[in-house]
């Protein structure tokens, strides 16, 4: 499979229309904002106590908009997938690392089942660090409400067939809606009070661009499963 580099338009373009239409509103309500605080400083004497409220809903429409532009930025800025052959453990550890304050802190069993013996995958390492790390994230928020002993989360992997792993992230948290299940890759579906709904679609278009596969379900003792597939990387 010769992708040694995916362009990025190739990357971005089933987000950007849906990136373009989220910032389009926090950008309409700033201006008509900003108009209509001109409006009452004409008055007289001027109305400072209505530019002071409209003060403080430019700078939520603004934190918005610049959050969902933080939330793309990786795969802004990187422009093209960079492709290596990459052991499946080493990049776990590495995602699981970075949120390591936070699953202390949530007093969260983590269980690492990732055989080192598995062949490697084909991937971008800051790209799939990124979708790890969003899935490590969902699950951390999914147990916030679970009681203390009863917070688990499990990475596990494991050879699909000839040429593919699969990596799955699962926690003992609140589980998915099942009604919502077919929205859950959407961008912008959230359901978190200061939540974006990027984290999963960011994911999506990252694991697409690998040629891979993204998936989500509820356990049947409870929690939500993840599960990805990857491809092996060619000399392994
Ligand atoms: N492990 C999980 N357990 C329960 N619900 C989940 C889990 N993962 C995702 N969800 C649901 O899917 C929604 C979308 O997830 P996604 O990561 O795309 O966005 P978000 O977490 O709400 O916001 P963001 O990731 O942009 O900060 C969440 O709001 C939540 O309702
Ligand atoms: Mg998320």
């Amino acid at each position: 499979m010769p992708i040694a580099r995916v362009q990025r338009g190739f990357v971005l373009g089933q987000l950007s229309s849906a990136v373009a239409h989220e910032l389009n509103q926090p950008l309409g309500a700033i201006l008509r904002n900003a108009e209509a605080g001109e409006a009452f400083l004409r008055q007289d004497p001027p109305n400072l106590a209505e530019v002071r409220e409209i003060l403080v809903d430019i700078q939520t429409d603004d934190r918005r908009a610049a959050a969902v532009i933080q939330r793309m930025r990786s795969l802004l800025q990187q422009g093209e997938l960079r492709f290596e052959a990459i052991a499946l453990l080493e990049l776990v550890a590495q995602a699981v690392a970075m949120l390591n304050t936070e699953i202390q802190t949530q007093q969260v069993t983590l269980r690492i089942l990732v055989p080192a013996a598995l062949p490697r995958i084909q991937g971008d390492r800051v790209q799939l660090q990124q979708v790890i790390i969003n899935l490590l994230l969902n699950s951390l928020d999914a147990l916030s409400a679970a009681s203390q002993g009863q917070r688990q989360i499990e990475i596990q992997a494991a050879q699909a067939g000839t040429d593919r792993l699969t990596l799955t992230v699962e926690d003992s948290g609140t589980g998915i809606d099942p009604d919502r299940l077919p929205e859950l890759f959407e961008p912008f579906y959230t359901t978190k009070s200061d939540g974006i709904g990027l984290g999963l679609s960011l994911s999506k278009t990252i694991i697409d661009a690998h040629g891979g596969r993204i998936s989500a379900e509820n356990r049947p003792q409870g929690g939500a499963r993840v599960a990805l597939l990857l491809p092996i990387a060619e000399e392994d």
